[in-house]
């Protein structure tokens, strides 16, 4: 173990502080992590956590999030610059502008949304539980869901909803949806293809109606999702549709099978700020703390509540 490590550690236990990290982050910061996850497992973990301090490896909303459902914790982000393009494509006043022009219509927000976001929203999901929430929501109802236009079309598709969809999109995924997966399909014809719903090509999969590949082999996950089929899948071989650091945790559950990343360029730049340097850093000098103002994380945390009840 190297020296940084040694510290981070000897610091964790010293001030009781638990380490959470997304699934994208760079492989040294999940091999240190008490935690590993998608949105919807750190959440939880945070809600549960008996730690003092939270250092969230993850992006700002994510830290956000574990603030308002622990407002007694002290949550910690290494770095302040770790945003989210997705989050950034709507904020509160446009959701009002939008919800007074709709004013029966529930309002349900993907998690990757800012806290004055979530504050007006009536419902947030994750990628992992977007379907259970939409169809916890009586059916007379009309649903405006946001900000990600492919998981909205996606959930729309499954839950046979009629949904009002903002226009927002993660610059990542949404790249994806632009590859031609007929070559990769020719490549790797006995793999099996996960796909995370962010995607731009997720819901024509769904739909059938722009066949890229054999859509019996693919599959349309969330990063946990994805972790979960690998370890009861009997295939050998896997093409991964989402950010490239969640390769690094499906090679340790499955080292003898073979794990191709649909691009190599599929990279979060946010995820990737964290580093060694920067934990230690944030953990040491307790910084950067992320609060929410009391009257925000007040309205914030109902619809963050809901989420972690549907799972
Ligand atoms: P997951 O909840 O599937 O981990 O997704 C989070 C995210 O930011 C996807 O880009
Ligand atoms: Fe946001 Fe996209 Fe990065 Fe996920 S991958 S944190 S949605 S910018």
């Amino acid at each position: 173990m190297n020296e940084i490590t040694n510290e981070i550690l000897k610091l964790k236990r010293g001030k009781n502080a638990v380490i959470l990290a997304h699934n994208y982050q760079n492989p040294e910061i999940q091999d240190i992590a008490d935690f590993v996850g998608d949105s919807l497992g750190l959440s939880q973990q945070a809600s549960k956590t008996d730690a003092d301090i939270i250092v969230f490896c993850g992006v700002h909303f994510m830290a956000e999030t574990a603030s308002i459902i622990s407002p007694n914790k002290k949550v910690l982000l290494p770095d302040l610059e770790a945003g989210c393009s997705l989050a950034s494509t709507i904020n509160a006043n446009q959701l009002k502008k939008w919800k007074e022009k709709n004013p029966n219509a529930v309002v349900v927000s993907y998690v990757n949304t800012t806290a004055e976001v979530k504050a007006e929203s009536d419902y947030c999901c994750t990628s992992s539980n977007a379907v259970k929430v939409v169809n916890a929501i009586p059916k007379n109802k009309k649903i405006l869901f946001l900000p990600d236009r492919f998981l909205g079309r996606y959930v729309s598709a499954v839950t046979e909803r009629e949904m009002e969809i903002w226009n927002g999109a993660c610059h990542v995924h949404e790249k994806i949806g632009d590859i031609d997966f007929g070559e990769a399909y020719k490549k790797h014809p006995d793999a099996e293809f996960l796909i995370h719903p962010e995607c731009g090509c997720s819901t024509s999969c769904l739909l059938k109606s722009q066949m890229y590949f054999d859509c019996a082999h693919s599959h349309i996950y969330s990063t946990e999702g994805m972790i979960d089929f690998v370890k009861q899948s009997e295939a050998e071989e896997f093409v991964i549709a989402t950010e490239i650091g969640i390769l690094h945790r499906l090679k340790k559950i499955k080292p003898q099978s073979k794990f191709y990343p649909i691009s190599e360029q599929s990279i979060c730049e946010y995820m990737k700020i964290t580093t060694l340097g920067k934990l230690y850093n944030s953990l040491m000098n307790e910084k950067h703390e992320i609060k929410v103002p009391e009257e925000i994380a007040i309205r914030a945390r109902l619809p963050i509540e809901r989420m972690l009840s549907i799972v």
